[in-house]
């Protein structure tokens, strides 16, 4: 069974010995319940290194108030199997005491401003305060050479690089592609919360998304076209937080702009919050 540390110092005994032999070190942080799209994540850092650590932390710090931090799946003895099967090295099991050695209250806080104040962040105020916050104590922690985020949480991934960037973290940030079911509909944990009906449904999302390119491919104005895309998904029985295309720093394009967009969306069916996006180039 795959090598499970949760003390730091057994982490960084490791982590240590590998970069003292001259090893890269890739890391893929988690919050468990792996599914076929972590395990890409898994070999793309394989593909940049000689060794693989994964983490497993449901964060409640990213949680809002009334979201699914408590029902969240927790699969610990699946993920370590998966970890081990998709060729992970090493598995880093931080309790919350761990991660918050002077508590939740008193932790030092990580805010990325500007990208976070829109979309997701507007929707899930103080998310991505909790993200960047664990994530940059996940490298930290780690000390990684290279780290793979899914390119599905786009706004996520946007924010890590920021962080990166702003507070010089020696890690390269590498983006894998989304990992989805044959009929279009991302992988993600939170699929599991869908009824079977809903599961019926949820390739919308996707549709919707690939008609809203379609629409602005065909020379329909944005706002007409972003209207058209959430009329379509609360028709299907979703509850559309947003359905927007934007430019890829996710600011909004001007009037008939061309060049590279990414269309976004965020919607609930019944209990479940799926969000996806989808870049394309308009020309
Ligand atoms: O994408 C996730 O699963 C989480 O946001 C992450 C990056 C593991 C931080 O908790």
């Amino acid at each position: 069974m795959i090598e499970t540390v949760s003390r730091l110092e057994d982490l960084r005994a490791r982590v240590g010995g590998w970069k003292r032999d001259g090893l890269r070190v890739g890391f893929v942080p988690t919050m468990g319940n792996l599914h076929e799209g972590h395990r890409s994540l898994v070999h793309l850092a394989r593909e940049h290194c000689d060794r693989v650590v994964a983490s497993v932390f449901v964060n409640p710090t990213q949680f809002g108030p009334g979201e699914d931090f408590a029902r969240y799946p927790r699969t610990p003895q699946d993920d370590a199997a998966a970890l081990e099967a998709s060729g992970c090295d090493l598995l880093w099991l931080p309790s919350v005491e761990a991660m918050y050695p002077l508590g939740i209250e008193a932790a030092v806080q990580v805010r990325v401003p500007g990208i976070t104040s829109v979309l997701e962040g507007a929707h899930r105020p103080g998310h991505f305060d909790g993200v960047a916050t664990v994530v940059a104590r996940l490298f930290n922690q780690v000390g990684p050479d290279v780290a793979v985020f899914g390119r599905k949480d786009y706004q996520q991934l946007a924010v890590i690089r920021h962080m990166v960037a702003d507070l010089a973290f020696p890690v390269a940030i590498v983006a894998a592609g989304t990992a989805r079911e044959p009929d279009g509909l991302a992988l993600s944990s939170r699929n599991q919360y869908l009824s079977a009906e809903e599961r019926t449904r949820a390739p919308r999302l996707h549709q919707a998304l690939e008609a809203l390119r379609d629409a602005l491919r065909a020379g329909t104005e944005r706002a007409t076209a972003e209207a058209n895309a959430a009329d379509t998904l609360a028709a299907a029985g979703f509850d559309v937080d947003y359905i927007v295309a934007r430019r890829p720093d996710l600011s909004e394009p001007g009037p008939g702009e061309r060049g590279a967009m990414v269309a976004l969306a965020a919607a609930r069916l019944g209990r479940t919050r799926l969000i996806d996006n989808l870049e394309f180039e308009l020309q």
